[in-house]
């Protein structure tokens, strides 16, 4: 058998599935369990969900609502334009938007099976299809609005379960020149850090670059560039182009694939030993609840993102441990935290000070985080984060 399992999470809710009720009456839940696969090496989630009950009208998240995000979108945009200067662009799971508003002068198309993000973006002069990415969508775009020389898309493909269709529709509606941009977690980084918090539903893979380039080989597509990025605590951005587009690959695509060997991404014993990690870290994380809990300290969260929902329901922490969650998304405030039934609460606009520790579940925001709540710091307000490991800061 070429897929072994390593690492099993346990139940698991829909992490998106923020509860308007503390009590519900049903909830549903799955396995969680990570396996490898010993001929792509690709790592992949052993049960998926159905794509229906994780992307659909309520989903929360709004990548516009971090500044950290807004800026980074920005950014990438005026380097595109600068590198490529493309004159159409579509983007894989467009959210709310916050990308593609930087090319309105190109009318951008967005795809987004959200159908609550979708609206905002049709509302602002960006085409939205709002329907899940495959052939057929691709060949109705097509049909629409030709092929493009630009596709993006961050945090999307690694949530598609069916990678072959995936690739081939990209492929069909990229321009002979386009170049088509993926962007999504790196499983090194998730390897070095221990954050198996990346491991949840909408996760179907996290990708090593070895795999995506092993998955690459089966198409008419190849790797190009690559730029490591600290998103979503460490993130690979890789271009790709068609084979018979004579760009050159650049020097760091077979460096960070030796790399990635050197590291032993491609051996079963690299998951064995990171299968012990992530239990070591849950114990040590629910000793350190235990033991400021026993002091009667006053806990809170800070960010309920879908990662943080792995962690919680994994170590068994909820409304026990945690009094309440704060979070910025409007959409999240006045519901539960799946599975654990925390309250989520409209932050104040600084921390105060009868908070004695923080749950740092928006760790990837934790530079963006400390700046905004240095007063709450500085009076000795402490951060509990299991990134890298299990630790009081
Ligand atoms: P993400 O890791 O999936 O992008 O989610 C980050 C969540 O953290 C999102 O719901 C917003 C929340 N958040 C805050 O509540 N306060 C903050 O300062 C930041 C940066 C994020």
């Amino acid at each position: 058998m070429s897929t072994i399992e390593f690492l099993d999470l346990g139940k698991q809710p829909i992490t998106n599935n923020f509860l308007t009720q503390q009590k519900p009456i049903e909830e549903f839940f799955y396995n969680l369990k990570i396996m490898f696969n010993e001929e792509t090496k690709l790592v992949s989630l052993v049960d998926f969900v159905p794509p229906e009950k994780m992307f659909n009208e309520t989903y929360a998240h709004r990548a516009s609502m971090s500044l950290t995000m807004r800026q980074a979108y920005k950014e990438l945009a005026s380097k595109i334009k600068d590198r490529f200067n493309p004159k159409s662009i579509l983007e894989i799971g467009s959210n709310d938007g916050v990308f593609l508003k930087n090319f309105l002068d190109i009318n951008p198309i967005g795809v987004e099976p959200c159908k609550n993000l979708a609206e905002i973006t049709n509302a602002t002069n960006i085409k939205t299809y709002s329907n899940f990415w495959n052939i057929s969508l691709g060949k109705k775009i097509y049909n629409d609005v030709g092929k493009f020389e630009f596709i993006y898309s961050a945090n999307t493909i690694s949530h598609i379960q069916n990678l072959d269709e995936t690739f081939l529709a990209i492929d069909n509606i990229l321009a002979d020149r386009g170049v088509f941009v993926l962007e999504d977690p790196s499983l090194l980084e998730v390897l070095k850090n221990i954050s198996y918090d990346q491991f949840y539903d909408e996760h179907a893979y996290v990708f090593s670059l070895t795999a995506i380039n092993n998955l690459l080989k089966r198409t008419e597509l190849e790797i190009f560039d690559l730029e490591k990025l600290t998103t979503h605590g460490g993130s690979n951005r890789v271009y790709i182009k068609k084979r018979s587009n004579p760009l050159n690959i650049s020097k760091t695509v077979n460096l960070a694939l030796a790399f990635e060997k050197d590291f032993g991404i491609g051996e079963f014993e690299t998951y064995k030993k990171f299968a012990g990690c992530v239990e070591k870290s849950k114990t040590d994380l629910i000793s350190i609840f235990e033991r400021v809990k026993n002091k009667n300290s006053k806990i809170i969260g800070y960010g309920a993102t879908y990662k943080s929902s792995t962690i919680l329901n994994y170590c068994g922490l909820n409304n026990e441990f945690i009094e309440y969650f704060v979070d910025t998304t409007e959409n999240k405030q006045g519901k539960f935290t799946p599975g654990t039934h925390i309250p989520i609460i409209k932050p104040d606009n600084f921390l105060r000070n009868d908070i004695d520790f923080v749950f740092l579940g928006a760790w990837n925001f934790k530079k963006e985080i400390f700046s905004k709540e240095k007063k709450y710091i500085d009076n000795g307000g402490k951060f509990i984060t299991h990134i890298p490991f299990p630790q009081i800061i």
